[in-house]
Formats: C-alpha cells, structure tokens, sequence
C-alpha cells in the first residue's frame, strides 16, 4: 500500500483509533477524512489511491489524534446529520441524538399540512426539533429557547443554513422565566435535560467530557418538571399539547406530575428500544 493516499491514511487512523478503545474507529476514520478532503465518504472509495497533501496530513493527523482522546466525531467535523438536515453543533449544545428523530416524527403525525400552529421548541439546543418540523410544515410559527444564549446563536446559525427564508422568533429564558404571560402556542416541544446526577460516572467519555452538563445533567427533577409543567400549561393555548422526551425510567413519574399539574390527559409513547420515552400532555 502506498503512503499518504486515502487507503493508507484511512488503514492507520483505524488501527490508531481502534488501539484507543474508539468504538467505530473505521467509520470515525471515514467521516473526519471525507471532511478534511470536502469529499462525501462513498467517494473515499473510488479514490483510494489519491494522495493526500502536507496540509490535509496535518489537519486530519490533528482531528484524529482529537478523536483518540475521546472527542465526539460531531464536534470535530462541527456538524451532525439528524432527521433530514446537517445541522452545525458545537461544545455548546448537545450533539443531537436519533430518538429525538421519533418524537419530530410523533408530532409529524399529528400535525395537519397547511396549519398554521404556534410552536415553542423550549431546550432547544442546536435547535433540531424546531427546525426539522418547520422544513416540513413551512406555515407554522416557530419559537426556539434556551437557558444558554450559546446555544441559541447555533440554533441561529442552523436556521440560516437550513431554512434561509424562515422567520423564527428566539429567546433566552430559564423555562418559562423570561417568557411573557401572553405568549401562547398550540404546542410545546422539548427535549429538556434528564440524565440524574446519580447516574454520571456511567456515561461514556465522549459524552462526559465533552457535552455541556447544562444540556446533560438534572439535580431536581421533580421541581425542574413542576416548574415545567405549570409554565407549559399557562401558555398552551385552549387544547394544546406538550411533546417531551424523558428519562426512560421516570415517563411514568412525569405524567403524574404533568396530571397533578392541571393537564387533562396523558399518554407515554416507547422508543424504539422499546423504552418508555416519550410522554405527552394535553391541556
Ligand atoms: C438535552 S439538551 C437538548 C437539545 C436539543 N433540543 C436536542 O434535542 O438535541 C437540553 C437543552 O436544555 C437547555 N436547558 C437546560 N436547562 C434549562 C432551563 N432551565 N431552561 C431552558 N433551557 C435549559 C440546555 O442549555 C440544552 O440546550
């Protein structure tokens, strides 16, 4: 095999990444060099023998010695495709993840063509629910928030990218702090933090430290959902719905809590490792 081409780099970056304990270091190998070369990955393969130049040699050295040392492939190559868009990611907001693909698609299912809904996107992050369900249903009314003005500038940045045209409105509020009384929507959707605190040693390096504990960790989940829930409810228009994802062990929990919070009806909705993941509430 000769040096430097696509096939050798490729072949030393996968042993590099493998002896670090990387668990899919071809495809981690793949991904990082079709960035450096701005080539799509299946092109990497018909052009095995393309020799790369000083310059691509040291970014990629440099991006993979970045993934030996655990950072996520989505923070490298800045960027993560998630339900039918590449959205940019940065350290400042949680890489998104593919369940919430199948909460964008519950919600898909319930909302009418041509509607032309209020929706708040709330923990919104890189923005990746919001946006995916505005690509598909142009007319509604999107509102992003988050607790980190970060996070809403790449929820910014990803609006530009992807749905140029679009209005969307975007603000910075610790739940439903800094959001007027008067403000209403049809639906609210979030996919708040839930990991507990108790259950951090157990996650991954890449994640651990790497992803924004902000996005990641929750010390009190019962009045975090309590403070939730009542701001949810007063600004759910008349039959509004609130869409969230959860912990797995706690939907059940969170739907009493959501009950006692004044909302009429409740319904979880498993994932597809068949988890208890999903719950909504209606008003
Ligand atoms: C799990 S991430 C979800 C991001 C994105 N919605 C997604 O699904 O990938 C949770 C987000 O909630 C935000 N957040 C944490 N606490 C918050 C709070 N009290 N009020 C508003 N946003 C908060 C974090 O900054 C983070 O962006």
């Amino acid at each position: 095999m000769e040096k430097d081409t696509i096939l050798y780099v490729l072949t030393k970056s996968q042993e590099y990444l493998g002896k670090r304990q990387i668990p899919n270091p071809r495809l981690d190998a793949e991904l990082i060099l079709s960035d450096v070369l701005n080539l799509e990955r299946i092109k990497l393969y018909s052009n095995f023998d393309k020799k790369l130049s000083e310059l691509e040699k040291d970014n990629y050295r440099e991006k993979i010695k970045a993934r030996g040392d655990f950072k996520p492939v989505a923070y490298i190559i800045g960027k993560k495709n998630f339900y039918k868009s590449n959205f940019i990611v940065s350290d400042k907001v949680l890489i998104p993840r593919p369940e919430t693909e199948e909460l964008i698609e519950w919600v898909s299912k319930e909302i009418i063509q041509g509607d032309a809904l209020s929706i708040l996107d709330i923990c919104t992050g890189s923005g990746c629910i919001g946006i995916s369900l505005k690509k598909d249903f142009p007319q509604i009314l999107l509102t992003l928030s988050d607790i980190s003005n970060d996070a809403l500038e790449v929820a910014r940045l990803n609006v530009t990218a992807i749905l140029p045209e679009a209005q969307v409105n975007y603000l910075e509020s610790d739940l439903f702090n800094s959001i007027s009384s008067d403000a209403k929507f049809d639906l609210i959707l979030s996919n708040p933090p839930y990991i507990p605190i108790e259950e951090k040693e157990s996650l991954m390096a890449d994640v651990l430290q790497y992803e924004p504990h902000l996005a990641l960790f929750l010390n009190e989940p019962e009045s975090f959902y309590k403070r939730f829930f009542f701001g949810a409810y007063e600004h759910l228009t008349e039959k509004g719905s609130l869409y969230m994802e959860t912990h797995s062990d706690w939907a059940a929990k969170i739907l009493q809590i959501g009950l006692d919070c004044g909302f009429k009806a409740g319904k979880i909705k498993k994932d597809l490792s068949n988890k208890d993941r999903f719950v909504k509430l209606t008003k």
